[in-house]
């Protein structure tokens, strides 16, 4: 059975006093449940990643980073490597976020080549995914994520067991719109059939996220689909309380 995986992707948000509280309140939250629920991580600004670094070794809270570049080294002003991420003892790294796809122009092309490099340097890399309103309106759904997905599986191979995808329907994040258990579920379970025409074996190891307004009162009935595996959560991860009770209820 794959265990649950919920990750809190902050987006632009914090501060070094409000992620040391946000941070305590989760650990102290999960203190003496290891086991029960999902496990969980939180994906912050790269300019906290020493933070996280210093408050989370050795707790039950991943961290990792919310981008990375396709790029090595080298002169690429802004980026941050790969191998840097694992300077601070990252484990995760989102890539292809649907704001990062809508707002840095990123190709599903740039998006599998960052799923490589965080691969290559030993990070898991959060590969997005999802359709826009407009997409879905056409019924163009299956058709966009399959080929969002199709770029990264392309490059990851056979060890597409060491990535974890996210499911993020454009419309339904930071809106308060959820996508139906039944809608994720059918959408989740394409990708996993997609992923086992290459890896029969492996698909079934792969954690497949929701993301898109997950919240404390509908978490229970989302992660109870057999092909959601866990939650990526915007908001609701900012507030130590809800993030708790999403990882609770991923049991
Ligand atoms: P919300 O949970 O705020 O809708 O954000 C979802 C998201 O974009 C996570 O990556």
């Amino acid at each position: 059975m794959r265990r649950k995986l919920v990750v809190g992707n902050w987006k632009m948000n914090g501060s070094l006093a409000s992620n040391a509280s946000l941070l305590s309140g989760i650990s102290e939250g999960l203190a003496g449940t290891t086991g029960s629920g999902a496990a969980c991580a939180v994906c912050v600004p790269a300019p906290y990643l020493a933070q996280c670094q210093a408050l989370l070794s050795g707790s039950q809270v991943g961290y990792g980073a919310q981008d990375v570049s396709c790029h090595a080294a080298g002169a690429f002003t802004g980026e941050v490597a790969a191998s840097m991420l694992v300077d601070f003892a990252c484990q995760y790294v989102i890539v292809g976020h649907s704001e990062r796809r809508a707002m840095h122009a990123e190709s599903s092309a740039l998006v599998a080549k960052k799923a490589l490099a965080a691969l290559d340097a030993g990070l898991t890399p959060i590969a997005c995914v999802g359709e826009t309103l407009a997409e879905r309106e056409a019924e163009q759904t299956y058709v966009v994520v399959r080929n969002q997905l199709e770029a990264v599986l392309a490059l990851v191979g056979d060890r597409v067991a060491q990535i974890v995808v996210a499911y993020e329907p454009v419309w339904a994040i930071g809106t308060g719109k959820t996508a139906t258990p039944e809608m994720a579920q059918e959408v989740h379970a394409r990708l996993r059939a997609q992923i086992a025409e290459k890896n029969p074996v492996e698909c079934s190891a792969v954690q497949i996220l929701y993301g898109g307004s997950m919240k404390p009162d509908n978490a229970v009935e989302l992660m109870a689909q057999p092909d959601i595996d866990g939650g990526l959560i915007g908001g609701a991860a900012l507030k130590a309380a809800d993030f708790l009770a999403i990882i609770r209820a991923g049991k």
